[in-house]
């Protein structure tokens, strides 16, 4: 029989694992603040792009196991299990900011069933549990730390086939009973302490972060060397100790995870008392490569923006997702419009500019009209169907056939055969 559970907090955590602990038979019970968002989830509409979840969320209301509910107290009363999964922004310091996460639980405390568990999801600094446990008031229920890892555009696939599930606990019976919550899925399961669990969730995060910014940097020895670095990271990835994956060159990281987290980690280190100059340089690194592509583009337009109309494809932080947070596109378009630049942009999952994050970028809903009179052509998400356009009917309209691809994706040889100057990141 499934348990009963309580979701803190809608974003793409909250609603996947809800959506998800309901599929695997769980009653789930999932509390935001904003009204509007309840009363639409609760008629099974889905403020996401993410694939796969409209149809969790419709099952579990059809079958009666998943609701939705205004404010955290009335989500708890008769839940074995909270989720807390609220947002941990970046303080002006750097370091994560608490206090939504401490402002749930000061008002779930009272409504908590004796013997209930209180999961910490959120990536939280190391010590979170301990304040978690101040804030409830009780000292009949237990807390217990079990970070996600799931990424935007496939969270459900990775919820329902985790690599891992961290359990961080000091009292094992109740770290046992999260872990039955899972028992159905594949992956090992990890009971550790809350201290392991908080650290394990960063240090993959910023380990994840290092490769990429490792290969960011050896694209740009590839460009000096003349060396390919598709080729390279292939010939990488084929020793198995290092492995394929995420070592794929691009134009830096971002999103709502790594950016925040990195910062976060750096924080936590440093108020320890180490200083960790590698991650400090792997967000360096990072920076780095936005200026990296917005010299390309620069290159390519002549050496000066002023006046001159980019044209680029892919605004959100990556395929898959319509999540503008910290988008290694917005960041390098930013430096483009603040020397001059026009940008006209086209991208899948954005409509409109209607996002404040938009503001002066013109957003095309056709990506030949966006491509029209321009004096390059930037790439910099990696949208699947960017490799389907047709660059014939690009060559037709775009004002001077000149291309950066920031992700690698387009036919590279194909688009030079048509005349276009070409620039990659670590190929050219
Ligand atoms: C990331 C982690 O991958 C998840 O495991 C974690 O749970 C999540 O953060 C989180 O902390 O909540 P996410 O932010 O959704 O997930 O995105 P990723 O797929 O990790 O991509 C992050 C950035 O790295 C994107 O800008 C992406 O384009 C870039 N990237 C990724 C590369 O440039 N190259 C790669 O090979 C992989």
């Amino acid at each position: 029989m499934g348990s009963k559970i309580a979701i803190i907090g809608t974003g793409y955590v909250g609603l996947t694992t809800g959506a998800c602990l309901s599929h695997l038979g769980h009653t789930v019970v999932c509390a935001d603040v904003v009204p509007e968002k309840v009363e639409s989830l609760s008629r099974g509409e889905v403020p996401i792009l993410e694939a796969g979840l409209d149809d969790l969320v419709h099952d579990g209301i059809a079958k009666g196991l998943l609701s939705f509910v205004l404010g955290a107290e009335h989500a708890v009363g008769d839940a074995e299990f909270i989720f807390l999964c609220l947002p941990t922004p970046q303080g002006a310091d750097g370091a994560a900011d608490l206090s939504f996460i401490k402002a749930a639980a000061t008002d779930i405390g009272p409504h908590l069933q004796p013997n209930s568990v209180v999961i910490n999801k959120s990536t939280v600094p190391v010590g979170s549990a301990g304040e978690v446990e101040k804030k409830l008031g009780r000292d009949d229920v237990f807390v217990v730390s079990n970070p996600e890892f799931l990424r935007e555009g496939t969270a459900v696939t990775d919820f329902l086939n985790p690599d891992r599930v961290v359990i961080g606990s000091t009292d094992e019976a109740a770290a046992k009973r999260v872990a039955q919550l899972y028992v159905e899925l594949p992956g090992e399961t990890l009971i550790t302490d809350p201290a392991s669990a908080e650290t394990i969730k960063y240090a993959s995060n910023a380990f994840l972060a290092t490769k990429i910014s490792f290969v960011n940097a050896m694209a740009a020895v590839c460009e000096e060397v003349g060396a390919d670095v598709s080729d390279v990271v292939k010939g990488m990835g084929l020793d198995q100790r290092i492995g394929n994956r995420f070592l794929i060159p691009g134009p830096g990281w971002g999103g709502s995870c790594f950016p925040k987290d990195s910062h976060a980690l750096v924080r936590i280190a440093e108020n320890s008392g180490y200083q960790f100059g590698l991650l400090r340089q792997v967000i360096a690194v990072n920076e780095e490569q936005f200026g990296r592509v917005a010299n390309k583009i620069t290159r390519f337009a002549g050496g000066t923006l002023e006046g001159k109309t980019i044209a680029v494809w892919g605004l959100t932080f990556k395929a898959a997702t319509d999540d503008l947070r910290d988008s290694p596109a917005l960041n390098i378009i930013n430096r483009l419009l603040e020397v001059g630049a026009s940008i006209h942009a086209y991208d899948p999952a954005v409509p409109d500019n209607s996002d404040a994050r938009l503001t002066g970028i013109d957003v095309f809903t056709d990506p030949y009209e966006a491509v029209a009179g321009a004096d390059v052509l930037a790439v910099l998400t990696e949208w699947p169907e960017f490799k389907e356009l047709s660059f014939e009917r690009v060559a037709e309209v775009i004002g001077t056939k000149a291309v950066v691809d920031a992700r690698n994706l387009l036919d590279r040889d194909g688009i030079k055969d048509l005349g276009f100057e070409y620039d990659g990141i670590g190929r050219s």
